[in-house]
């Protein structure tokens, strides 16, 4: 663990390079943002350049402001999104959700002229769902039992995610989450798509964003980079 804070501080010296003074970023949800955050801003901050934030959740948005990261509304765009995962395939293409913020972060993502994620060299498989990692998908409460259906259809396994006393858990944006298992992803373009037209759906936490670069984390303390080609 304290290899990967090694390796994390490391492209945490490389991020603070490509940031400019005025510059937004647009800021992902997570732990593992939250540790480069901790990491990245004193170094920005260092040399007196103010660091705008777009937060996708009121978690990272704690973390940012302790940080000193200047909050600041969604204006439309944003210079540079930093984000985890929680699974990343052999074409880049991202599995998010695992803490409820995707619906804000695909917003933030999309938005953005560059994007940036971290993640540890054990979320990196060959398809997305490889492992029996699910697909967090967001939907209106009165969808869910309907969404439940179609995606069933759509060949996966949808388990309404619940708090740890089993309540259902909703997300900052009022809605429920339903994770859902699916056969290894071939075409993650497709899934998205398909997922993403069920009546009720309001995002889908399959990320095929491009171009992107990727920052993986190794165990013995380095990163390496992997840059998208399209
Ligand atoms: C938040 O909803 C997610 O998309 C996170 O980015 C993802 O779950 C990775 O989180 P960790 O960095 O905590 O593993």
């Amino acid at each position: 663990m304290d290899r990967l804070r090694d390796a994390l501080k490391g492209v945490a010296k490389e991020l603070a390079k490509a940031i400019t003074p005025g510059m937004t970023l647009g800021l992902g949800s997570g732990s593992t943002v939250a540790a480069l955050l901790e990491e990245l801003s004193p170094l920005v901050l260092a040399k007196a350049k103010t660091v705008n934030g777009v937060p996708t959740s009121t978690q990272i948005e704690m973390v940012a402001a302790r940080c000193g990261i200047n909050l600041v509304p969604f204006k439309g765009s944003v210079d540079l999104v930093i984000d985890g995962a929680d699974q990343v395939d052999k074409g880049l293409n991202l599995i998010k959700g695992g803490g409820g913020a995707l619906l804000k972060e695909k917003v933030v993502m999309g938005s953005a002229r560059r994007t940036a994620i971290v993640a540890a060299e054990n979320k990196f498989v060959g398809r997305l769902c490889d492992n029996g990692v699910r697909v967090p998908v967001e939907v209106l409460p009165m969808a869910r039992e309907s969404a439940k259906m179609k995606l069933s259809m759509l060949g996966g396994v949808p388990e309404e995610r619940l708090m740890p006393k089993g309540y259902p858990y909703f997300t900052e944006n009022g809605n429920v989450i339903l994770d859902t298992l699916f056969e290894p992803v071939d075409d993650p373009t497709s899934l998205e798509v398909r997922v993403k037209s069920t009546p009720g759906v309001a995002e889908v936490g399959i990320f095929t964003f491009k171009p992107i670069t990727v920052y993986r984390l190794g165990a013995d303390g380095n990163y390496e980079v992997l840059q998208s080609h399209d």
